[in-house]
């Protein structure tokens, strides 16, 4: 799409009073996302933008309602299956030796990576030692991960993810989906079973604003599909704040549309779909 100059300087200008008016920051959010988001909330909501900038002055429920709809929260389980076999065949059992597997899933979403991840884990024994955060912006998503309950047919074809990670054909012993999803017959939902639901703690962090101090260094971070809404300074200063926070030789997980740029290009080695931490540099800010 193209971004009409005299547009995009006038959402610049809402995104400034956002920031000012509320604890979101969104003004380094990639052009051209913001302007369709915005665009279709004008339209959804019958606004101009001044009068989304009124509201925005004067309505903290409002700026939540719009939060909500400015960030995008598709998800999927074992979305790409391809990485996920990947990390389970080759990835997870390297980390049979350590003694705590530290993970955090920065942009987790309704949580479907997330649970994904707890079952892969779970199936190489490695569940009971990993320590794993989850942390998305928003408080809605956040809601739905924690009670681990998604609607059956959203997420039917989804589900097949599961047989095509951790079933290979004709191999006899395939993994049942009963052992980690409650499935109500008559339910118009099926529930991640609660044994998995404890191994998680979700939280709302803004990836923008805050740094992930609190924490001990992490084996690996997924963050996938979020720095793809963010623009390059952006994301060049989360990524410093990743390599900062993983252990030498730790891994990063990106979707599959997103990368590094030539400036992490001695600071990180591209191992098939990850990126894994190749030495002790810190970045200073
Ligand atoms: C497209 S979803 C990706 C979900 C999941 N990682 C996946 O790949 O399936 C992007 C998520 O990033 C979150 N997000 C956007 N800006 C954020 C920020 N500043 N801090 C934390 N999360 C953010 C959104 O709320 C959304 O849930």
């Amino acid at each position: 799409m193209t971004v009409k100059v005299e547009n995009i300087t006038e959402i610049k200008g809402f995104l400034q009073e956002l920031k000012e008016y509320s604890s979101y920051d969104l003004c380094e959010y990639s052009d051209s996302s913001i302007y369709r988001r915005i665009k279709k909330i004008l339209k959804d909501h019958k606004l101009s933008l001044d009068q989304l900038i009124a509201k925005t002055k004067t309505d903290s429920l409002f700026i939540e309602n719009i939060i909500q709809e400015i960030t995008v929260n598709t998800t999927e389980f074992f979305r790409d299956p391809e990485v996920w076999r990947e990390l389970y065949q080759n990835f997870y059992p390297t980390l049979r030796n350590k003694k705590y597997i530290n993970i955090w899933h920065a942009g987790c979403s309704s949580g479907q990576e997330v649970y994904s991840n707890l079952i892969l884990l779970n199936e190489l024994d490695l569940l009971d030692k990993s320590n794993v955060i989850a942390t998305d912006l928003n408080s809605k998503v956040l809601k739905v991960a924690k009670s681990g309950k998604y609607d059956k047919k959203e997420n039917q074809e989804y589900f097949e993810n599961f047989n095509a990670v951790l079933n290979r054909e004709g191999n006899g012993s395939d993994i049942l989906f009963e052992k980690y999803f409650e499935d109500g017959v008559n339910s118009n939902c099926v529930e991640v079973k609660s044994f998995l639901r404890k191994q998680s703690d979700f939280q709302q962090h803004d990836l923008v604003k805050e740094e992930m101090n609190n924490h001990a260094k992490f084996d690996i971070i997924f963050c996938r599909n979020v720095l793809i809404y963010f623009n390059s300074a952006l994301q060049t200063k989360i990524l410093k704040q990743f390599h900062n926070k993983l252990t030498n030789g730790g891994i990063l997980v990106l979707g599959n549309h997103e990368g590094l740029n030539g400036f992490f290009k001695t600071k990180f080695i591209k191992d098939g779909p990850v990126f894994i931490k190749n030495n002790t540099f810190h970045f200073q800010f």
